[in-house]
């Protein structure tokens, strides 16, 4: 799951990722203020293992970028997957993208692996360490 580029949604595109909302996959969008028609930024992530892993997949349009979107995004994406008892949260993204390497960082989220042109990060969430003090009690 990985966003490569910007693309203007259709209704039907909208509707299948909203109807999906509260079982495995969650989606957020962003709309300027005063144009809740237009789309500027989206980030979905799913379950998987659930619900003890999860995956997001952010994209911010071109025009948007670099004005806090994507940071806001994420926090309210790991605030979200912290309700839902989500342990360990990732991304994937290319290993030149360091711009979402640099918003990953400073969100908490460390390297984990990366393979050929990809890099995962990821980020443990407090279900984690509760369930690891549990099994050591
Ligand atoms: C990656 C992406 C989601 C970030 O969203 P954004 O709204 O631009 O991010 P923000 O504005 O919240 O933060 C950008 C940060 O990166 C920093 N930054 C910008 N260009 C950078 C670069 N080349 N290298 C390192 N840091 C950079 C900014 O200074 C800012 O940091 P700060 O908040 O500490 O000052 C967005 O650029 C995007 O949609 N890219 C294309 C799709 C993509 O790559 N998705 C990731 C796959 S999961």
């Amino acid at each position: 799951m990985r966003y490569v580029g910007y693309h203007k949604p259709t209704r039907e595109e909208i509707r299948a990722i909203l109807e999906k909302e509260g079982t495995q996959e969650i989606c957020l969008v962003a709309s300027p203020a005063g144009n809740e028609r237009e789309i500027v930024a989206q980030i979905r992530c799913i379950l998987l293992n659930p619900p003890t892993d999860a995956e997001l997949a952010i994209v911010v349009h071109d025009d948007w970028q670099n004005q806090g979107l994507g940071t806001a995004l994420v926090q309210a994406i790991v605030r979200w997957a912290i309700q839902a008892g989500v342990e360990r949260i990732v991304g994937v993204m290319g290993l030149s993208n360091d711009r979402m390497i640099h918003v990953f960082n400073k969100l908490g989220f460390a390297t984990r692996d990366s393979e050929y042109d990809t890099l995962k990060m990821a980020r443990l969430l407090p279900s984690a360490r509760t369930k690891q003090k549990s099994q050591q009690a």
